[in-house]
């Protein structure tokens, strides 16, 4: 059996603990991935005993209450805090999801919180997402339709072309699928994952497209889009309950059809 042995500064060590001041009503313990690439030092795993009592009832809140009360320099991303920008995901007790969607109460023991799996890190629960949002523009994730709008009105769609992009539309691109996808861990250079290409065929079903043809050329290649090997990780982890190997089904399928 073959042995893997990772670089020593890749170890993740025991970090400090640190304990809110004061009284504590309704004590909980997180365990928070520390990591800053300005020190030079292993990452770590930082202990935070806190009060619930003090924070609302949801992962963001008590990292929040942290990085207010108890540890500035702790680091991460959050905006909307109502599943909305999708930047506050992040792996949660072993599951990728949105912070602010999670509620404490339903994580039993200690919560632990690591950075999306398989991705750079910026720093501390930050990952490097630079490289997923070149994949993501590479799709052309806009309308392209070269003949011209009517003049006095919008491009229009029935009911029933409209319903084709539910479960597409509402994709947030938080990437907890992308980087629960272990095709994505190892070719993730070349296979584009389950976020970008759930959007790539958000475009394809779009009736108001003419590019059809055209973007179907770009994924029909080994790596794009055929490294999917349906695991389904990525349907099983959304936090919106988008269903992302559905999309890459439904692409494969019209490869198939045109092929012919
Ligand atoms: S179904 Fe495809 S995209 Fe989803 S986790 Fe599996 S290999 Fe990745
Ligand atoms: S399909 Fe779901 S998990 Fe994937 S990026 Fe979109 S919202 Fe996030
Ligand atoms: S803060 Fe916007 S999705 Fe969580």
């Amino acid at each position: 059996m073959a042995e893997f042995t990772l670089p020593r500064n890749s170890k993740v060590q025991p970090g400090k603990t640190i304990r809110v001041s004061g009284e504590i009503k309704k004590p909980r313990t997180f365990k928070i991935y520390r990591w800053d690439p300005d020190t030079g030092e292993n990452p770590r795993l930082d202990t935070y005993e806190i009060d619930l009592a003090r924070c609302g009832p949801m992962v963001l809140d008590a990292i929040i209450h942290i990085k207010n009360d108890i540890d500035s320099t702790l680091t991460f991303r959050r905006s909307c805090r109502e599943g909305i920008c999708g930047s506050c995901a992040m792996n949660i007790d072993g599951t990728n999801t949105l912070a602010c969607l999670k509620p404490i109460e339903e994580v039993q023991g200690d919560v632990k919180i690591y950075p999306l799996p398989h991705m750079p890190v910026v720093k501390d629960l930050v990952p490097e997402l630079t490289h997923i949002y070149a994949q993501y523009a590479s799709i052309k994730p806009w309308l392209q339709a070269e003949s011209p709008p009517p003049p006095d009105r919008e491009r229009r769609q029935s009911p029933e072309e409209r319903e084709k992009l539910d479960g597409l539309y509402e994709c947030i691109l938080c990437f907890c699928c992308t980087t629960s996808c272990p095709s994505y861990w190892w070719n993730g250079d070349k296979y584009l994952g389950p976020a970008v290409l759930l959007q790539a065929y958000r475009w394809i079903a779009d009736s108001r497209d003419e590019m059809t043809g055209e973007r179907l050329d770009a994924l029909e290649d080994p790596f794009r889009l055929y490294r999917c090997h349906t695991i389904m990780n990525c349907t099983k982890t959304c936090p919106k309950g988008l269903n992302p190997a559905k999309a890459i089904g439904e692409i494969k399928k019209l490869m198939l059809e045109r092929a012919g």
